[in-house]
C-alpha cells in the first residue's frame, strides 16, 4: 500500500499525538513547546486522505552533544492499526532528507523503551543511562550523526 509523507502544520499533528502518545490525557498535553517556532517542521504520513503518522523536528541543542546545529525529534507516532508497515521508517527517512538540506549535523531525542529497537534498526544509537519520564515510562537519549 502506498503512503505519502509530506509537511503538515502543528495543529494537524494533535489528534494523532493524542491517540498514540497521550491517550486519556488532556488535549493540551499534546501541544509541545516550540511547535510553532519558524525552524520547527512537522511531517505527516497519509493513507489516501487520512493522516496516520506524525513526527516533529525542532531545532534544539542537547548538552550531551557538541555539534552546533542539532535537531530534536518529538512526537513520533503511527496510529495503532498502521504500525509495523514501515510508516515510521518512511517518516524518519523523510526527516533525515529534510535535515540534510538544512545542513543539520545531529538528530537526537528521548526514546520510549518500546521504540528503542525500532530506532536502532533505522541506524540510531543509544546514549547514556535510562531515565524515567513521569506517567510515560522508561526512556533513553538516542541520536544519529547526519
Ligand atoms: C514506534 C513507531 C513510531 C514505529 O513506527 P512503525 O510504522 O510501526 O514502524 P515501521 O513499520 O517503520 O518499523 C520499521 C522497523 O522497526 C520494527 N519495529 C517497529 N516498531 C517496533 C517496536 N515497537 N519494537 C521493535 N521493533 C519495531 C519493524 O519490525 C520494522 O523492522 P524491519 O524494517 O526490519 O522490518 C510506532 O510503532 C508507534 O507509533 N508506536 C507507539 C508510539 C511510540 O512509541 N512512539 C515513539 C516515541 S519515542
Amino acid at each position: 500500500m502506498a503512503y505519502v509523507v509530506k509537511q503538515i502544520t502543528a495543529a494537524e499533528t494533535i489528534p494523532v499525538r493524542h491517540q498514540v502518545l497521550r491517550q486519556g490525557k488532556p488535549i493540551e498535553s499534546c501541544v509541545f513547546q516550540n511547535d510553532e517556532d519558524s525552524q520547527t517542521f512537522h511531517l505527516g504520513a497519509f493513507h489516501k486522505d487520512e493522516l496516520i503518522g506524525v513526527a516533529t523536528y525542532l531545532k534544539s541543542k542537547s548538552s550531551h552533544f557538541s555539534q552546533q546545529y542539532q535537531y530534536q525529534l518529538r512526537g513520533m507516532a503511527v496510529l495503532k492499526h498502521y504500525q509495523g508497515k514501515q510508516i515510521g521508517k518512511q517518516l524518519l527517512q523523510f526527516g533525515e532528507e529534510k535535515l540534510a538540506l538544512l545542513k543539520a549535523s545531529l538528530l537526537w531525542f528521548n526514546a520510549r523503551e518500546n521504540a528503542w529497537s525500532f530506532y536502532e534498526r533505522n541506524g540510531y544509537s543509544k546514549f547514556g543511562e535510562e531515565f524515567m519520564i513521569p506517567d510515560i515510562g522508561k526512556h533513553l537519549v538516542m541520536y544519529k550523526q547526519l
